[in-house]
């Protein structure tokens, strides 16, 4: 008897259609832009889940490294019976939360990727069969609809992801947190850290080309779904620290000058050899911009651990 619910709050087509919206969007402005959640169907979750095991690829490592040192610290704090957690993949962040909350009535993993839910969802009720799991197959940018399960709630948002809004939609995406939280309920989040350029860029750039096969997997997303033909090969991977706005950006840079059609937009795209395509920003953060950034959606900052090495922090954050 597994209490598990599948709810997808975008239809399929609706995917399929913000998917052009932004593909229209991004592609008739200069520079081109992407947004990366289009990376994430089953194969890009796949080549993701690979990129966390390279060992350029610290982030994932090192959030480990702080949720297993504080779940027992998280779970005290936040007393939490509902946990939801945004952009869950895998769910294998949260495992080691799931252990330290034996009370938690209900698990709400939110993700665009619903073969990453159902997997998820099915190694996770194998262990915890009496736990409620209503799984959302949502885009959290957007409003969240959350089941009536009891509060306290925890909102886990890790992995850094935050880091792949930019400016402006992290501040209406923490509004909008706040906007389904009660006071006293809380927010973990995980946030990559600012560091030494040459430890980021080999960490989107690393030796054995995964990140270069995830970033141009999305155009492999637009060839399937809006019957495209762009040639993977005619692009580059490109990944770059950005000083001044403290992010790394991926970009996949054209080798020559081509034209890619898109079908089902009736629309031609030309780009110039050595044109650049961004296709992700990720953000690194410092402790003052978190809390800045977290007060001013109506949120303390009241824990902040990092791994020994102070790669990457983990915020627990509590609504007033
Ligand atoms: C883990 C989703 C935040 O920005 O590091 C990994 C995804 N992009 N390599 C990140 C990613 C390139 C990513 N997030």
């Amino acid at each position: 008897m597994s209490p598990f619910l599948l709810t997808r709050t975008l239809p399929v087509d609706a995917t399929e259609a913000a998917l052009r919206a932004d593909v229209l969007a991004g592609l008739s402005r200069r520079p081109k832009t992407l947004p990366p959640k289009w990376f994430y169907d089953a194969r890009g979750s796949e080549l993701f889940e690979e990129i966390t095991r390279l060992p350029e690829y610290y982030p994932t490592r090192a959030e480990r490294e702080v949720l297993v040192a504080h779940a027992a610290d998280i779970a005290a704090a936040s007393g939490a019976r509902t946990l939801i957690e945004l952009g869950s993949g895998s769910s294998e962040k949260t495992r080691h939360l799931l252990d330290a909350l034996p009370l938690l009535h209900s698990y709400v993993p939110v993700d665009v990727s619903e073969s990453a839910l159902t997997g998820a969802a099915e190694a996770l009720l194998a262990e915890r069969p009496e736990l409620n799991v209503h799984a959302l197959i949502a885009d959290f940018t957007g409003g969240l609809a959350l089941p009536g399960t009891p509060g306290p709630r925890l909102v886990a948002f890790l992995g850094g992801t935050i880091g792949n809004l930019l400016p402006e939609e992290r501040a209406a995406f923490l509004r909008s947190v706040r906007s389904i939280l009660s006071p006293g309920d809380a927010l973990l989040l995980g946030t990559d850290l600012v560091k030494e350029p040459d430890t980021l860029v080999a960490a989107y750039d690393d030796a054995a080309g995964v990140t270069a096969a995830f970033n141009k997997n999305v155009l492999e997303v637009v060839n399937r779904v809006l019957d495209a033909d762009f040639d993977l090969a005619a692009f580059d991977h490109v990944a770059r620290w950005d000083a001044e706005a403290e992010w790394i950006e991926m970009r996949l840079r054209a080798r020559s000058a081509l034209t890619v059609k898109i079908h089902e937009l009736d629309l031609v795209v030309s780009f110039e050899e050595g044109e650049e395509l961004r296709t992700e920003v990720s953000a690194k953060f410092r402790r003052e911009r978190v809390r800045d950034e977290l007060g001013a959606a109506g949120m303390r900052l009241d824990q902040w651990w990092t791994d020994t090495a102070g790669r990457f922090a983990v915020s627990l954050a509590t609504a007033v």
